[in-house]
């Protein structure tokens, strides 16, 4: 099994023994499961866990592994939104756009975000640091506007605001209480 290569931190064969621990840990969870009725999802469960989405070398493995169909596989990866086929940032930023945001500037917030790790909606960063979504109403609209970066949220934010938790995140100084 391949698997494109996102890492950028310069060590020889970082990548590859990452790639072949993953997989070791895919061919211990498919010998686990095999043969077993419903193993399927508790499989694709964990094998989400290890590669954190589940691409699509990902589903043809486990699809040779426990003898289900590749068909069934993707099936059952896009009807549960459990699932997900693209990767995930470790840091998803996620800008609400509802009214009460969108007036208060969340479009800054955007922008902003933008400037800052060349990401637009729905994209993550190389690699694979940060991530930017935009939300519906999260219903904090009194702490608007609203950015949620993972579990936390930060409302009532300006530009300036952002600059500074951004650059938390970016040096790993980031608190847990916010807003
Ligand atoms: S509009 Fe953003 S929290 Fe309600």
């Amino acid at each position: 099994m391949t698997e494109q290569c996102k890492c950028t931190n310069g060590e020889d064969n970082c990548c590859k023994k990452g790639h072949d621990e993953k997989l070791e840990k895919l061919n211990s969870i498919l010998e686990e499961f095999k043969g077993q009725p419903g193993a399927l999802i508790p499989v694709l469960h964990q094998a989400q866990q290890v590669y954190g989405y589940l691409p699509e070398e990902v589903q043809y493995h486990i699809s040779q592994g426990l003898g289900v169909p590749l068909a069934d596989v993707y099936g059952v990866v896009t009807f549960y939104s459990l699932f997900t086929m693209t990767p995930r940032a470790d840091y998803n930023l996620a800008v609400c756009m509802g009214t009460a945001c969108y007036v208060k500037g969340a479009g800054e917030l955007v922008q902003k975000i933008r400037d800052e790790f060349g990401i637009k909606i729905g994209e993550i960063s190389e690699d694979r640091k940060y991530g930017l979504e935009a939300t519906r109403c999260i219903g904090a609209c009194g702490m608007a506007p609203v950015l949620t970066i993972n579990e936390e949220v930060h409302g009532r934010l300006d530009a300036d605001q952002l600059e500074e938790i951004l650059q938390k995140y970016k040096t790993g100084e980031q608190s847990t209480t916010h807003a």
